[in-house]
């Protein structure tokens, strides 16, 4: 469904308006279109510790306008503020902070560049986590990079989005590929997060097609996030199999013929589910992806014992029974990609939603704590939590409730299931085992639960 107001917002009546009574001025997004290259159309500006050198190292893939910044030697062209070109996307290294007074070096680098941002620009943070660290101040100091990141996450104008990688020992050599999801418009909804890596065995071959040679299941894919998903995973190269309810088969059919992939029609809630689903996948599989999601909203008060299994069943009870029948008979391969759609009312809560968070909150739970058991076969386990996206389940609710979901957030709108889809693609790839037991937030930074 379309928001108006981000057209409105932007019309030259509606930005005088919009100015005058102090409302939300959400930025028109850039998106990443089909056919495109380098992950940034425009300047690159690089500063900041050791790690801005290994960045150095493949920026040229990245865009072919690469700039540095601050006082360690120089990586690159040098950037002068007010005379360099505006900047698509920044890098800074924050790892070697090690105490309080070096904390400056943020506001140092930062404080220049802001009004110097092109539309859309993509900002990067990078750190070592805490919880790595012996040195309680050095642990301190990077702990201060979230309060800060996603402060001035909330302080970008025109869509920009800023996010904090905590990079572990060994990981450094899989930043090429989390750099191509965050400094890009693949991540055009994707802000103030905090993501952590660690050292991954597996490498993405060819960016053009990243998923290439990969089987991947996406459950719910006859419309909506799950359909574009289906529609992502295809375009990296993933040989897709496109699961959803008989009576979606029609729209199935439609979309695994366009996308040349394999349609499943089956209730993943049906006693013998998972016994089905293994028959169709002999070949195995590499990437499942738990998308099929229903709402049953009502107040606990008045909730039905119906409402109440139904959501479980589906959004909680289905992913966790089927990814143990997949890992269990070796149909998921080893160095697979599991990913699960949480969503952000299973962090923050909402009214009316008791049974859904519950179900999206235990899936966040499931990622944590089944990820490290999965580790020694290399498969990965995530959930991605997308917050007001614009779909069929949105458009029903109310609009009151839905301007305040749209405009409740950083990026003041809504975000379109191709978000979710992009972020879901990048968890998917081989080198994304190098973030596990996480969920990443597609929310625009909304306030919810933040
Ligand atoms: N739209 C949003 O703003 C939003 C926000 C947060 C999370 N999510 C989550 O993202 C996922 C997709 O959401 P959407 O908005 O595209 O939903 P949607 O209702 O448009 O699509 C869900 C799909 O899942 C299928 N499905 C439902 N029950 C099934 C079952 N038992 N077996 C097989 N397939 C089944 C449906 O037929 C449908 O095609 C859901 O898990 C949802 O909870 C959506």
């Amino acid at each position: 469904m379309s928001d108006r107001y981000i057209d409105f917002a932007n019309s030259s009546l509606g930005q005088r308006l919009v100015a005058a009574l102090g409302l939300p001025s959400p930025a028109r997004l850039e998106r990443w279109e089909a056919g495109r290259l380098r992950p940034v159309d425009g300047a690159l500006l690089l500063g900041g510790g050791p790690l801005a050198r290994n960045v150095s190292a493949f920026a040229h893939k990245l865009t072919e306008h690469i700039y540095s910044y601050g006082p360690e030697p120089l990586l690159a062209q040098a950037w002068i503020p007010g005379h360099g070109p505006t900047l698509k996307a920044v890098l800074f290294d924050a790892s070697d902070l090690q105490h309080t007074g070096q904390l400056k070096q943020l506001r140092e680098f930062f404080q220049p560049l802001l009004r110097n941002l092109d539309h859309s620009a993509h900002l990067v943070i990078l750190g070592r986590d805490p919880q790595t660290l012996s040195d309680p101040f050095a642990a301190s100091a990077q702990r201060a990079l979230e309060g800060f990141s996603r402060s001035l996450a909330k302080e970008l104008r025109n869509g920009g989005t800023l996010q904090l990688l905590y990079v572990g020992a060994g990981a450094e050599d899989q930043l090429e590929g989390a750099l191509r999801f965050f400094l890009s418009p693949k991540s055009a909804y994707v802000s103030g997060q905090v993501v952590r890596l660690k050292a991954c065995a597996t490498q993405v071959q060819d960016w053009t097609r990243p998923l290439a040679g990969r089987q991947a299941l996406v459950t719910g894919a006859a419309r909506g996030i799950g359909a574009s998903i289906a529609e992502t995973l295809a375009r990296d190269g993933a040989e897709v199999v496109l699961l959803d309810v008989p009576a979606a088969k029609a729209d199935l059919d439609a979309l695994a013929g366009r996308l040349g992939g394999q349609a499943i029609t089956l209730d993943i809630c049906a006693e013998d589910a998972a016994t089905r689903l293994i028959e169709q996948l002999p070949g195995g599989i590499d990437i499942v992806v738990h998308n099929a999601g229903i709402t049953r909203d009502k107040t606990l008060a008045n909730m039905t014992p119906e409402f109440w299994d139904a959501v479980l069943a589906v959004n909680l009870n289905a992913p966790q029974v089927l990814t143990k029948a997949l890992l269990d008979s070796g149909t998921l391969h080893d160095n697979g990609r599991v990913i699960l759609l949480a969503s952000i009312s299973g962090i923050a809560g909402n009214r009316g939603q008791t049974n859904y968070a519950a179900s999206k909150a235990g899936l966040i739970g499931l990622a944590q704590a089944w990820a490290p058991l999965l580790e020694d076969r290399g498969i990965s386990l995530n959930a991605v939590a997308p917050g007001f996206i614009e779909t069929q389940m949105t458009a029903h609710i109310p609009f009151a409730l839905r301007e305040a979901g749209r405009r409740m957030s950083s990026l003041g709108q809504g975000g379109l299931p191709q978000d979710v889809a992009e972020a879901v693609a990048w968890l998917a790839q081989p080198g994304s085992g190098a973030v596990s037991g996480q969920a990443l937030r597609v929310c625009g930074q909304s306030v919810l639960g933040a």
